[in-house]
Order: structure tokens, then C-alpha cells, then sequence
């Protein structure tokens, strides 16, 4: 029958996982069955980034991160490391650093944690740097940018490239999917950057409101695949208002529709999309914006959204 990483194919299609819902999946006969067989690519939903990977200075933990990984290749995913440097979700001892100190402790971070995932699994890209610009264009005034300024980006990618050359290297922000001041200013650096052989990829969140999508998606993914890298759409949901209107239970539809169709223009250079997550029931979105949800593909019970046909039949073209 058909599945949305048969769709998809030679692309990926892949979910957020989180080790909490995972242990909860694999005793969930209907995602043994059915929802695992949909995809064919995963992104930790948390578990490698810095709070729980190293939260106390040179202490690394990488339980969760090698379930979500083990699981992934058990199941022949395309696997995303997500991520090296965030401000979010941050280990508080990081926020203490000065000037090289800081500096020292993210070389050390960033080359322990490649090192460790590239000895023992098979990685497809890094999330090098998450969210480094304001919507504004200007950089976000995180730890890194206020200490080191803004040279720790390609810095950032300098010292991943050193430790896996040939993983591809990502730069992933929300916000850029459409042409304004944010994507101009991620553009712009992503070119600089990939004249100097630093970056491969651009990943495109896509946490987007049902019937709000920017108009320029394609011509905006079009662009920065000029600039010679690939792209992809990292962490898709398009959430609504609760209950759910019929109205926008089929907006939704047509807007799955087109976040692929601005992906599957770009030919191969649009590589993967990743939703961020499969069922509503495990997702991010309520407990942030209390009120709306209802945006994976999959309801809380696991059936298929009419959004769900609607991917499907934008991926088969
Ligand atoms: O682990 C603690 C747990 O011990 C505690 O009891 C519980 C109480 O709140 O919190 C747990 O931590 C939560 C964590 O998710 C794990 O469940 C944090 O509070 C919560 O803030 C965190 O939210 C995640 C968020 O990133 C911040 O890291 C979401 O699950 C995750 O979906 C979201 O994902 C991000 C992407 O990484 C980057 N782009 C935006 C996207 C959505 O915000």
C-alpha cells in the first residue's frame, strides 16, 4: 500500500523523535505496524541537543541520542543531528563563559559529539548552528554572538568540517521560508559560507499556521539552491485552531500540498522533508500555543489526515 516515504522516494521522509514517545511507540502495535513503515528518515526531537548531551562542562551523555540513533538505522532512516549550537535548550553552565573560554568548551562540544556519533552510527547531516538570526535580519544576541561576535558561525562550521569532512554540514532557522529581511540575511551568509566550503545545507523549519504560508516559498527554496547548497524542510507542522473547523482540515490539505510542491521543484537539490513528528498526540505544538494543534499528519488516534493524501499526491507529481 502506499506509504509517504514510497512517495517520496529518492527524497527522504522523515519525523521528530523523541525517546519518551519512542518507548511509547514501540509498544503501540499501531506504530509497529503502520507509522514506522510511513518514513524513512528521523531527527532526534531533542535528545542531542546541548542540555541533555553535556549538561555539566566535559560530562557527556549520550544515551537518548544513540536510542533515537539505533532506532533510526534498525529501521534504515536517513538520521539528522540536531543540534551542535542552539541557544535553546542550553546546559546553564554555557551561558557562564567568557570570550575564549566560551570558545574553547564549543570546539570541545562540537568535535566530542561528532566524534562520538560518527564512531558509532551513520549520520546523514548536522544542524551545526540552530536559529542564529532575529527576524529582522540582525544576528540573535545569544551567548556566542555577544562573546565571540559573529565569526562563530563559520567558526562553528570550520571545526565540524575538521572532524567529519564529508557529513553535510547544516544551517537551520524558522521564519526564512519566505523572501524578507531573516532569509535575505541567512542567504547572504550561507553564501559566504559556501565560498569558503563551510556549509551544504540549508534546512527550512516550517512551523507554519494553516492558511498563512508565505506565497514566495518556492521562488524563496529556489534561491538558496542557486547559491549552490541543497535544502530541506526540517521540521514541518501546520497547526489551527481547536476543535479543528472542516475549513481548515482542508486548507491544511492544500498547504501540505504546497510546502512539497516548493521542495519537489527544486529537483534534487530539495533532498528531504521531515515533519516534526508523526502523531498529534506527542507534539510540541498545544503545549506552546495552547489552543491550536492538529498539525502532523496523523490525528491523536494515528489516522491519516485528508493533509496526509494531499503529501502523498503532491510527492507523486
Ligand atoms: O526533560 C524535561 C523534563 O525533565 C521536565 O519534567 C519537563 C517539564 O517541563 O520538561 C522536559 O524538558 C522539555 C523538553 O522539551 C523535553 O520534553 C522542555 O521543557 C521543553 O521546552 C522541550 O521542548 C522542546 C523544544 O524544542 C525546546 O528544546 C520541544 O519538545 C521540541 O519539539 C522543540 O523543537 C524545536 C527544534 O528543536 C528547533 N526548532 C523549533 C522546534 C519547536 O520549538
Amino acid at each position: 500500500s502506499e506509504t509517504l516515504k514510497a512517495a517520496a522516494a529518492p527524497r527522504y521522509f522523515g519525523a521528530a523523535l523523541g525517546v519518551p514517545h519512542l518507548l511509547n511507540f514501540t509498544h503501540d502495535p499501531l506504530f509497529d505496524t503502520d507509522a514506522v513503515l510511513q518514513f524513512s528518515g528521523a531527527t532526534p526531537e531533542n535528545e542531542m541537543k546541548w542540555a541533555y548531551i553535556e549538561p555539566e562542562r566535559n560530562v557527556f551523555n549520550f544515551t537518548g541520542g544513540d536510542i533515537v540513533a539505533a532506532f533510526s538505522e534498525a529501521n534504515n532512516y536517513v538520521l539528522r543531528g540536531h543540534n551542535l549550537v542552539w541557544y535553546n535548550e542550553l546546559a546553564p553552565w554555557v551561558e557562564t563563559l567568557t570570550g575564549e573560554d566560551l570558545w574553547n568548551a564549543t570546539v570541545n562540544h562540537i568535535t566530542t559529539v561528532m566524534t562520538h556519533y560518527k564512531e558509532s552510527f551513520n549520520l546523514y547531516c548536522w544542524d551545526v548552528v540552530n536559529e542564529a538570526f532575529n527576524d529582522d535580519g540582525t544576528y540573535r544576541e545569544n551567548v556566542w554572538y555577544t562573546q565571540l561576535g559573529s565569526d562563530y558561525v563559520p567558526n562553528a562550521y570550520a571545526v565540524a568540517r575538521s572532524v567529519n569532512a564529508p557529513l553535510k554540514l547544516y544551517i537551520n532557522d524558522y521564519n526564512t521560508e519566505g523572501i524578507n529581511n531573516k532569509s535575505d540575511a541567512l542567504l547572504a551568509l550561507v553564501q559566504s559560507m559556501k565560498a569558503q566550503d563551510l556549509v551544504d545545507g540549508v534546512g527550512f523549519q516550517c512551523h507554519f499556521i494553516v492558511g498563512e504560508l508565505p506565497t514566495d516559498l518556492e521562488e524563496n527554496f529556489a534561491r538558496f539552491v542557486a547559491a549552490g547548497v541543497e535544502i530541506a524542510v526540517t521540521e514541518l507542522d501546520i497547526r489551527m485552531n481547536l476543535p479543528p473547523s472542516e475549513a481548515d482540515i482542508v486548507q491544511q490539505a492544500k498547504d501540505y500540498a504546497t510546502v512539497m510542491n516548493a521542495c519537489t521543484a527544486q529537483g534534487a537539490a530539495c533532498v528531504g522533508v521531515t515533519t516534526w513528528g508523526i502523531t498529534d498526540l506527542y507534539s510540541w505544538v498545544p503545549s506552546t500555543f495552547p489552543g491550536t494543534g492538529y498539525a502532523l499528519l496523523f490525528d491523536d488516534n494515528y489516522v491519516p489526515k485528508s493533509a496526509y493524501n494531499s503529501t502523498i499526491y503532491a510527492l507523486r507529481g
